[in-house]
Formats: C-alpha cells, sequence, structure tokens
C-alpha cells in the first residue's frame, strides 16, 4: 500500500559549463547546520563572523551566516536559525531545504558539508559520540498512501514502527532530519556533497530518544565539531577530483 522514495544519491560531480569544476581547488565550503548548538563549537573552531548585513537572504527569514577564510577557504556556514514565532531552532527537511537552495544560488560554493546530530542503530554498529561521514542518503518518511484523506506530515525525531520498517528498508545506520534534503537541492543544482552525522542517541534500544538525545548534545557537538574540523583540514588545497 505504501511506496516508499527512491534514494537520494550522496553527491554528484559538478556539471559546469567548462566541465572542468573539479580539477582547482575546492575554494568556497558551505555548510548547513540546523541547530545553534551544533553550530558554534563550528563559528569558534574556524573564527567565523555574523553576517550582519542581511541582505544575502530575503528579509524576514531567520537564517544566519556566519563566515571567515580558513587555511585558504572560503568557510561559509549557514544556521537555519530560529523560528521566530516558536523561539526553536528551524529543524527539518523544509528550513533544509530552503536555505540549501537560498545558500547555493547566494554563494556559488564548490562543495556542501551538512554537519549535525543523528540518532543511531546499535543493531547496525552505531554508539553514541561515533561521527559517520555518510556514504548514502534517502527519505524514510515519505509514504504516499493510495486512499485520499488527511495529510500527516513527519520530520520526527522519534521513530514509529512504520518508520522502523522504511528507515531499515533503506539500509540505514543513522537517521537525522535534514540530509536528504540537503542532497536533494544539492543534486537538483549539481553541487557536490558530504554529509557528517554525530550520533547522539540510539533509536531502536530501551532508552527515550529524546532524553537520550538531550543528555548527549553538547558533547557530542564537540565531537562533531573536530571531526568536520578534520574533514575541512583534509579537502583544504584539494580539487573535487581528489576527493
Ligand atoms: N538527531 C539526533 N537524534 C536524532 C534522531 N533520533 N532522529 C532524527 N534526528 C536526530
Amino acid at each position: 500500500e505504501w511506496s516508499s522514495q527512491p534514494e537520494v544519491t550522496a553527491a554528484h560531480p559538478p556539471k559546469n559549463a567548462a566541465g572542468d569544476g573539479d580539477r582547482r581547488p575546492i575554494s568556497t565550503v558551505l555548510i548547513i547546520i540546523a541547530m545553534q548548538t551544533e553550530a558554534l563549537p563550528l563559528v569558534n573552531k574556524f573564527h567565523l563572523s555574523e553576517d550582519i548585513d542581511g541582505s544575502l537572504f530575503p528579509k524576514g527569514v531567520p537564517w544566519v551566516r556566519y563566515h571567515g577564510i580558513y587555511k585558504e577557504l572560503h568557510i561559509n556556514l549557514v544556521w537555519t536559525g530560529k523560528d521566530s514565532i516558536l523561539g526553536v531552532d528551524s529543524i527539518g527537511t523544509i528550513s533544509a531545504s530552503l536555505v540549501s537552495y537560498a545558500s547555493i544560488q547566494a554563494l556559488k560554493p564548490d562543495l556542501i558539508i551538512n554537519a549535525g546530530t543523528a540518532g543511531g542503530f546499535k543493531a547496525k554498529g552505531a554508539c553514541v559520540a561515533d561521527v559517520y561521514l555518510v556514504s548514502n542518503v534517502a527519505f524514510h518518511d515519505r509514504r504516499i498512501p493510495i486512499h485520499v484523506g488527511k495529510l500527516s506530515t513527519g520530520d520526527s525525531l522519534d521513530m514509529s514502527p512504520q518508520d522502523e520498517v522504511l528507515i531499515l528498508a533503506n539500509d540505514a545506520v543513522v537517521k537525522d532530519m535534514e540530509g536528504a534534503a540537503v542532497a536533494y537541492v544539492a543534486d537538483l543544482l549539481s553541487v557536490p556533497a558530504i554529509f557528517i552525522k554525530a550520533v547522539t542517541n540510539t533509536v531502536d534500544g530501551q532508552k527515550s530518544i529524546a532524553e537520550e538525545f538531550l543528555q548527549n548534545l553538547i558533547a557530542v557537538c564537540t565531537t562533531l565539531a573536530q571531526t568536520v574540523s578534520q574533514v575541512v583540514d583534509f579537502i583544504s588545497g584539494k580539487c573535487l577530483s581528489e576527493l
């Protein structure tokens, strides 16, 4: 009765007009992040400054750009910001898609890094504070019911039994709330993308997902920042074809 969405591939070579985009050093990197707690350790590590000009994005959106130069790379970190009414981080696929689209248009990055926290499957070997360099990205909650009815949209931290079946059918080791959305837009606009996900909680154990997530969030975000920094060090001075 349900059909799941086809897989979104993690990275594609850029299809630019000259066709030589992957033979010059990577110059502009766009890091897309959903939570302030995930963003701040990286803002500090790369000594980024907040863009106070505000002309990059449309008026009224909460998206925040931090930027700076690190090891000759133009680093742009875009955080989706706080919802102006609810005051909470703009988590999930809607904001991730919009911010990816607007940031790619405005900044023309050579490479995107989507960094964040994720839930892990301990049955697949994921443990809290492990950081995954993602090999494949897919959506798991785009079920299309055959019968007409009310629409319910899921961008969830928890996992229903039905989600679990679909997530495991995607052969996932980790689950998040933005990656496949960023992959979709990066693919639309032919920008290669890397996904780095640090596990704050397991999703297939006995513990409360939300409790474990909140317990580990700050420490795991420090680990995430260290790994993202190692990836950026590796990227520095290289061409896309060398990654
Ligand atoms: N990010 C951190 N933990 C998560 C979970 N359990 N599901 C989705 N995204 C997450």
